[in-house]
């Protein structure tokens, strides 16, 4: 359907209330409203902030449906105590963070980064080493990343484990696996599986503390490894997950992984790359287009790709039987598996 001028105004504008929300986030108005309806004057006392400054912002998140006002009362929507309320299960102020510290500012500067073809690091942060090295040197940033990744990964968790029997194997290897949900939810679905998760030296205590805290620390092994360096356990394992990280390199980039994770399968073992990829008539969608943006100004080539390319790189990887596996949820799985 064709757009009308208020709804192109509407998406041009839309950076207006990204920031109003992630700077209530920040300033912890919604935690402010916690234990029920307070005035402005009450709110701005108990967040130490401007009573005219502070106003406009809960005036505005009024507006945008996050916060209800009843007379001079302002409440949280049910959707801002689920999502916006710090200590929530799924608060998405880990999200918040890392737009306002990562991705705002890289994206100022999109149109060099198409006009370059290049990342915008140095831009935005006057820095050149990689997005991980730059992601990963704060611990708090590890943590605003892979918590809110952890939130997005939970109905592609739901979607994997409805479409996906893991019964036929013996041993599965999670690389990249973030926060660790994906392979916790498989050791309690699958009690005789073995498991193992491989990441970044820089994030595994992020992931080995959350493992603990969940109860799996005897039953989930981690090992830091570096998949483009092919510094993985070889051999042991006859299935392995990559999630949503071949998205992050160039497509050369790409086929050293993919080459690493074959050596690394024992003889019949099975990959699967979980992936967001883009329409066959490359049309959208649009969060994966979006994304495939967001590659370009944070990453050294990283990039969206269709079906069909994914399943291309598998084959001159050496995967045989390469084949996409729609599952419910958000992601489609890329499956190949190296020959007996
Ligand atoms: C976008 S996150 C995806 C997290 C999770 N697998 C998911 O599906 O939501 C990519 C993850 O890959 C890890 N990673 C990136 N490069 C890696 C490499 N070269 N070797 C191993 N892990 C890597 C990062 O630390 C991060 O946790």
């Amino acid at each position: 359907m064709e757009m009308n001028k208020e709804q192109i105004v509407d998406l041009m504008m839309g950076f207006f209330k990204t920031k109003a929300i992630t700077s209530a986030l920040e300033l912890k108005l919604f935690d402010a409203l916690e234990q029920g309806p307070a005035t402005a004057e009450a709110i701005c006392e108990q967040r130490n902030i401007p009573l005219q400054s502070g106003k406009r912002l809960l005036i505005a998140l009024t507006a945008i449906g996050l916060l209800a006002k009843q007379e001079d009362h302002f409440s949280l929507t049910k959707a801002a105590r689920e999502y916006m309320v710090s200590g929530s299960a799924q608060w998405l102020g880990w999200l918040g963070r890392h737009i306002d510290t990562f991705l705002y500012p890289l994206w100022s500067h999109t149109a060099q980064g198409v006009r370059d073809d290049k990342d915008q690091r140095q831009a935005a942060f006057g820095d050149d080493r990689s997005w991980f090295s730059i992601l990963y040197q704060n611990p708090q940033d590890v943590v605003d990343f892979q918590e809110f990744l952890g939130i997005f990964a939970q109905p592609f968790i739901e979607g994997m484990l409805q479409g996906f029997d893991f019964s036929g194997y013996r041993k599965f290897m999670d690389i990249g696996s973030g926060i660790g949900t994906l392979p916790m939810a498989v050791a309690a679905r699958y009690p005789q599986l073995g498991l193992s998760v491989c990441e970044l030296p820089q994030a595994t205590s992020f992931v080995r503390d959350k493992i603990a805290e969940n109860g799996y620390a005897d039953r989930i092994k981690i090992v830091a490894g570096d998949v483009i360096s092919g510094t993985i356990p070889k051999g042991e394992h006859d299935l392995i997950h990559l999630g949503w990280m071949l998205h992050d390199y160039a497509p050369d980039i790409q086929m050293q992984i993919l080459r690493h994770i074959h050596e690394a399968l024992p003889p019949g073992g099975t990959f699967i790359a979980s992936e967001t990829p883009l329409a066959d008539d490359e049309s959208g969608p649009l969060f994966t287009s979006l994304l495939s943006i967001n590659m370009l100004v944070s990453t050294d080539g990283g990039i969206e790709s269709t079906c069909a390319q994914y399943l291309q790189r598998f084959t001159e990887a050496g995967f045989v039987n390469a084949r996409v596996l729609a599952i419910p949820g958000p992601r489609t799985l890329f499956i190949g598996e190296k020959r007996k």
